[in-house]
């Protein structure tokens, strides 16, 4: 792998570049691990979501990315625009570091729609002469031309009693008010939230102070890409806490994401959850998870994610130039004080062919040859509960990307351990989910690099990448008494080369 000189990394997005870029482009686009309906960057590194909002009747999706190559450098925002969260359109660069309050790169943040345009709330990560990173909170909007427009002053400055690490202002509306939630690391080296308030978006920003958790505090040594999200009458409480121990089953991989249900009291600053966090997707790669801002679907949060994890390497595909992508979007719902997260409705629409279908009750025998489609949709229905065994991507020796329900344990077990490109090990190669219902039902999106299953119609789901070689190409299936339907995806995101207009 290339060696990244700091000016390397920090180097700003030229458009005299353009030329050089589409060249990388083309070859990146000639990989087999590029998506058919998952969002992705032309070059380079796409890392959290940001700007999530709709807006002049489209959804509006943002991402960090640097893009001269898989390593995190100098962030600027990205650009998708979609009519129904399934097929994506490239819109091209959107916030770049122009100023002294962002000299370091347009650090993640969310959207705010208004009538006349949409705001963009974001973390200038700046340094100073002698390279002391000073966190700004800015504000951007974008006008239905087009345009972005930056506000000259920062809304927030650095706050006293935290570190150089504040950052990932998410901007709400609640009974009349405007408020700010960002993810911070007190003087102590711990992580906590702090809640701005004001009676406009662009100025006279109001330090509340810190919102607490009732009965928790320990959130790790920093709190990442907080949110928060009324769903019906419960609130959610969504975050990337950094620097969780392992306990068991949870919390393996390097960074979490992680959420609490329960009652947000404004009065006080304090957030009343019905029970501890736990993690939002029990998968291998999924991160810094935002919420749209938006009332189009009521009672519902929508949901978006980096599909991918701070700190993680994805070596083979990182070579090629490009690394990380957003997830499927997904719709979340509470029922009974807890969260659901089924694909988004629009999802439907990336079933194509049916490829495969079984009956429980007949045998499950295999009338596709074997053949692994590199983009599909499977579902799973195990009315009986009998249990069973899929090897995606598996080759004549290895079983590929294996998904075990165990239902003696009431576990179901992925494994990528036998997968020929094997990365980030050190957190484990395989994740246990205890399903205290037992096994209903998975359904699982496959899009050439990426396997996302929802369990039990929304009750977990888990994210993960997997990079396989031409030659895992089989698709194995085990189970006593299931339904199976395979369908083809169809391609719903183009892969063109946009940056400038
Ligand atoms: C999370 C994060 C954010 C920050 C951004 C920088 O992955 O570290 O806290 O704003 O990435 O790219």
């Amino acid at each position: 792998m290339k060696e990244w000189t700091t000016e390397e990394r920090y180097r700003p997005l030229l458009e005299s570049d353009k030329e050089m870029l589409e060249k990388m482009h083309e070859e990146i686009s000639q990989s087999v691990w590029r998506t058919d309906f998952h969002v992705q960057s032309v070059t380079g590194l796409m890392s959290d979501t940001n700007g999530f909002s709709y807006w002049n009747e489209k959804w509006h999706l943002f991402f960090q990315w640097f893009a001269y190559g898989a390593v995190h450098g100098m962030k600027h925002w990205y650009h998708v625009e979609s009519e129904d969260l399934v097929h994506w359109q490239n819109k091209g660069l959107a916030l770049q570091p122009t100023r002294y309050e962002d000299n370091k790169g347009c650090f993640s943040g969310s959207g705010f729609p208004t009538k006349d345009c949409l705001y963009l709330a974001y973390t200038g990560n700046s340094r100073d002469e002698l390279y002391r990173r000073i966190p700004y909170q800015l504000l951007a909007k974008l006008d239905k031309d087009g345009k972005i427009t930056k506000q000259q002053m920062p809304i927030i400055l650095p706050a006293p009693g935290y570190t150089e690490h504040q950052r990932d202002p998410k901007l709400f509306f609640h009974e009349g008010k405007y408020y700010i939630l960002l993810g911070a690391q007190n003087d102590a080296g711990k992580g906590t939230f702090i809640l701005y308030r004001s009676d406009h978006i662009e100025t006279g920003w109001e330090l509340l102070g810190e919102l607490k958790v009732r009965g928790y505090d320990d959130f790790g040594f920093m709190v990442e890409c907080p949110d928060i999200e009324r769903i019906g009458d419960d609130w959610m409480l969504l975050f990337s806490p950094q620097g969780l121990q392992p306990q068991g089953d949870l919390y393996r991989t390097k960074f979490n994401n992680t959420y609490f249900i329960g009652k947000m009291d404004f009065d006080n600053l304090e957030f009343i959850p019905n029970g501890p966090f736990v993690e939002l997707d029990r998968g291998f790669d999924f991160y810094a998870a935002q919420c749209a801002n938006q009332s189009l679907y009521p009672n519902t949060a929508v949901l978006e994610a980096w599909f991918g994890v701070s700190e993680y390497n994805y070596p083979i595909c990182d070579e090629q130039g490009w690394a990380g992508l957003q997830t499927l979007a997904r719709e979340l719902t509470i029922k009974d004080g807890k969260l659901l997260q089924r694909p988004c409705r629009a999802a439907e629409s990336i079933k194509g062919e049916l490829l495969f279908h079984v009956q429980a009750g007949e045998i499950l025998t295999d009338n596709m040859l074997g053949l692994m489609p590199s983009a599909c949709v499977i579902k799973i229905e195990d009315p009986y509960n009998e249990g069973i065994k899929f090897n995606l991507f598996a080759r004549s020796e290895r079983k590929g990307f294996e998904i075990f329900y165990d239902k003696k344990a009431s576990t179901l077990t992925l494994d990528r351990s036998e997968m020929t490109n094997r990365f980030n090990q050190d957190y484990g190669e395989d994740r246990n989910i205890y399903l205290p219902n037992g096994l209903k039902s998975l359904e699982i999106f496959v899009d050439h690099s990426t396997i996302e299953i929802f369990i039990n119609d929304g009750e977990f789901v888990a994210s993960s990448r997997i990079f396989p070689e031409i030659d895992e190409n089989l698709i194995r299936m085990g189970g006593k008494d299931v339904n199976v339907y395979i369908w083809i995806a169809n391609k719903t995101v183009v892969d063109d080369f946009v940056i400038w207009p």
